[in-house]
């Protein structure tokens, strides 16, 4: 356990609960909960400087600010475990040009183990696991989440047992069922997913990784916020040819794609952090992007509240798809409270976005990752985002999972025999 983890604060009453007090949501209100840390001790202890400068590039190099670490000790595949971050950051000069931005930077997921960004919150969540002795770690997900779950979880004693929603994409489904997870398709939406698979942990015993329930996952997605820090940092040290003078640096923007929020509530809580040990010097603006055909959020945001309601999802994004967001609270704070902005994304702009991305960026993403590229673009043109502002996309998830979507995105090929049917 990790001696600056002082507890756990519900985000709804306030209250304060030590570290093996809960497991889950508080248990007054079922609000969600939030890993605390004594950040004043933390500050007169740590030096930065030794964090970033070490070898260890996995997100593991961030110990000392997160509430767990693999036990060494339990048998299974430790390289995907501990090797897992460090996803690249690199420019895309294309963006920059024809939206007229003075820096986008992609922040690339796609490229951990499981293609997703759900790699980060799914390893911490099996650091606790292996902690608590648990043996069974079940998911309610959309595809990316239980894949990372399954993927590493393979080779080791630990089962993982998964609910999707039976219309999940083939490329998720297929990535879940070839380590070996054991897979139960709901007949409903995600969130019936989400109930049932509560219902199972609670009736079987199994340790529950469900998103915006178990506090772990966003610990985990906090890592993607203090990469970003540093690796900007790293590329200011580069492009003066000398190492940076601070070790950690915010940019302008970052835009995230919201499904239930916790993604975005951690890579915000990343850099909250790092503001809080005063190792970045202010906060980045979070631009939260949603499925037009998803709307349970934005309404909360449009209307100034922070409570949901239930409106049933038709989107064709299924890593942004919910009925109702299991962590929006933290999500409208990341982005109310930095001065952010969220922005609706329809089906059709995130096909376009998989397209441009692919052909403008060179890079590969599922339509839910292609909200990012929306919420760019349509910033831009709305005046959320400045010409001479640093902006970076977190990308969330690889094109390769849902192929189907990319195929209407991309057109047809040409069908040939010979050569008289090419055209110089
Ligand atoms: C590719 C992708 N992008 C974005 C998200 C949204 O994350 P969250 O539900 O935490 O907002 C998900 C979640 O499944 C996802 O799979
Ligand atoms: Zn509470």
């Amino acid at each position: 356990m990790n001696p600056y983890l002082t507890g756990f604060r519900c985000s709804l009453c306030g209250a304060h609960y030590s570290p093996d007090e809960v497991t889950y949501t508080c248990p007054q209100d079922d609000g969600n909960l939030d890993a605390v840390y004594d950040y004043e001790r933390m500050k007169r202890t740590l030096d930065p400087r030794a964090i970033a400068g070490r070898g260890d590039r996995s997100i593991w190099h961030y110990a000392e600010l997160l509430p767990a670490q693999p036990d060494p000790s339990i048998a299974g595949p430790r390289t995907p475990l501990t090797s897992l971050g460090w996803s690249p950051l690199y420019r895309a000069p294309a963006l920059e040009r024809t939206l007229g931005v003075r820096a986008v930077w992609l922040k690339d997921d796609s490229r951990l183990p499981s293609s997703s960004f759900k790699d980060r919150a799914s390893a911490m969540v099996i650091a606790r696991a292996m902690h608590i002795g648990v043996k069974t770690i079940c998911v309610a997900s959309t595809g990316n989440a239980a894949a990372a779950l399954a993927a590493l979880c393979a080779g080791s004693d630990l089962q993982a047992i998964i609910f999707v929603p039976e219309d999940t994409p083939e490329g998720k489904l297929a990535g879940i069922l070839i380590h070996g997870a054991r897979v139960y398709t709901v007949r409903g939406s995600y969130n019936d997913a989400v109930a049932l698979a509560n219902a199972a942990c609670q009736t079987f015993g199994w340790y529950n990784r469900s998103t915006g329930f178990n506090p772990y996952t966003r610990e985990g997605k906090k890592t993607a916020g203090f990469e970003i820090a540093e690796q900007l940092a790293r590329a200011d040290g580069a492009a003066d040819g000398a190492a940076s003078a601070q070790p950690f640096r915010a940019p302008d923007v970052v835009i995230v794609p919201v499904g239930d929020g916790n993604i975005i509530s951690g890579v915000h809580k990343g850099f909250a952090e790092l503001r809080a040990l005063g190792w970045i010097k202010r906060m980045p603006r979070f631009i939260g992007v949603t499925a037009a055909l998803s709307p349970s959020l934005y309404r909360a945001w449009q209307s100034g509240v922070e409570t949901f309601e239930t409106i049933p999802s038709r989107t064709i994004a299924s890593g942004i798809g919910t009925d109702r967001p299991c962590d929006g609270v933290m999500a409208l704070r990341a982005v109310r409270g930095t001065g952010g902005q969220f922005i609706e994304a329809t089906d059709e702009e995130m096909l376009d976005g998989v397209r441009e991305m692919a052909t403008r960026a060179g890079v590969f993403v599922e339509p839910a990752c292609a909200a990012a590229y929306v919420g760019l673009l349509k910033g831009r043109s709305m005046g959320v985002i400045g010409s001479d502002e640093e902006v970076v996309l977190q990308l969330t998830g690889s094109g390769f999972k849902d192929v189907r979507s990319a195929l209407r995105a991309a057109g047809k090929p040409i069908s040939v025999e010979s050569l008289a049917d090419i055209r110089p």
